[in-house]
């Protein structure tokens, strides 16, 4: 039997609550296909540091690589200062696991659940790759006369060439392995900002060489502002997205109210081949944390992108039926904290749906 080692941060706020509702649906997935996951918990986070001053000991961190997947909940607190967690945790493993895509697909399953009129799911159905280790992430700022008036801070934006060619390169093998829509060519859309920023020429070339070598995928390319207005008026355009750190990580939270919200979005961070890293995009939502609030479907769609990941595929796509079902019935009227149902109720929608897709096959 195939065996599963899963690392398990739940982290912060309501991470905790929607990841015990996604290991729930792991669990029963698993017994259901016929393999084993073999989870590791790990206490990083908010509590652990207030505790210990520990963010995310090296040891930890050998220890976290040496599993197969890692599936993280949410990190960030009010109590600690901005940044010190996500850049701790999330950042540390983004980059020195160097996971340089980050995956986030964006698909509608019921029309209810999207704030647009008229939007129908067959006109929202795509994927971004984020670049995942540089741009302003990288981390080079400072800060010169702090605190006084003549205070200078900066930041800076930054692009490799292999950097930028990686990400690229992964987009285009996506767009041209994507099951094609009906009527609709193999398009990669390159979103950058190329006219303000001028570092982003380095991604206009690499997109028209590399696109060179895929005649059989349709280049586009939008500045993102104007993909902001484009995502909202007309989805349906788009196929298979590319973009830098910083955009993508704007651009996502975007596209995610048009599937219905962060309670469903979900991401992959990463390397092929190697172990990577999957998690809700919403963040750690301290206002809702405890309350038993929080939708856990974003998790269990990242559970389902973890499993794809690991070769599980029946299981993946297992879990996005039932999802998609689940979202059909309209049983929940929406996908956020004020669906009228607890987090353990979602989770016991999904299990059933698992149920039921298993039994109409
Ligand atoms: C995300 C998050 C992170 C990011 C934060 C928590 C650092 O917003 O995964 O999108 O900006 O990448
Ligand atoms: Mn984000």
């Amino acid at each position: 039997m195939a065996s599963h080692r899963i690392a398990v941060i739940p982290g912060d706020g309501i991470g905790p609550e929607v990841v015990g509702e996604g290991l729930r649906v792991l669990e029963r997935v698993a017994s259901l296909h016929g393999f084993e996951i073999r989870p590791t918990r790990f206490p990083f986070g908010a509590e652990h540091y207030l505790e210990s001053r520990e963010v995310l000991p090296d040891a930890a961190f050998s220890e976290i690589r040496a599993h197969d997947a890692i599936l993280l909940g949410a990190i960030g607190d009010p109590r600690i200062e901005v940044g010190l967690l996500e850049f701790g945790i999330i950042a540390r493993l983004r980059f020195d696991l160097d996971l340089y895509v980050n995956l986030r697909p964006v698909r509608l399953y019921a029309e209810h659940l999207c704030p647009l009129k008229d939007v129908r799911p067959e006109d929202v159905d795509f994927t971004v790759v984020r670049e995942n280790t540089e741009d302003a992430y990288a981390g080079m700022r400072g800060f010169f006369k702090k605190g006084t008036p003549d205070e200078i801070a900066t930041q800076e934006i930054l692009f490799t060439r292999k950097g930028v060619e990686r990400a690229i390169r992964y987009a285009f093998e996506l767009a041209r392995t994507r099951p094609a829509r009906a009527g609709r060519p193999k398009k990669l859309t390159l979103i950058d900002k190329a006219n303000a920023i001028r570092a982003m020429d380095l991604w206009t070339r690499t997109f028209a060489e590399v696109g060179a070598e895929y005649p059989d995928v349709t280049r586009d390319h939008q500045y993102i502002d104007a993909a902001c207005m484009y995502v909202v008026r007309d989805p349906a355009q788009y196929d298979t997205v590319v973009t830098s750190n910083m955009f993508g990580d704007i651009f996502t939270d975007l596209s995610a109210m048009i599937q219905g919200g962060l309670g469903i979005a979900a991401s992959g961070n990463i390397h092929p081949g190697r172990v990577s890293l999957f998690e809700p995009i919403h963040g750690s939502a301290p206002k809702y944390a405890g309350r038993g609030v929080a939708n856990p479907i974003a998790t269990i769609m990242a559970i389902s992108m973890m499993l794809g990941y690991l070769g599980e595929s029946s299981a993946a796509q297992h879990i996005e039926e039932a999802v998609a079902d689940l979202l059909r019935s309209r049983r929940l009227p929406s996908l956020g904290t004020d669906s009228g149902f607890s987090t353990r109720q979602i989770g016991d929608l999904v299990i059933e749906a698992l149920e039921q897709v298993r039994a109409a096959s």
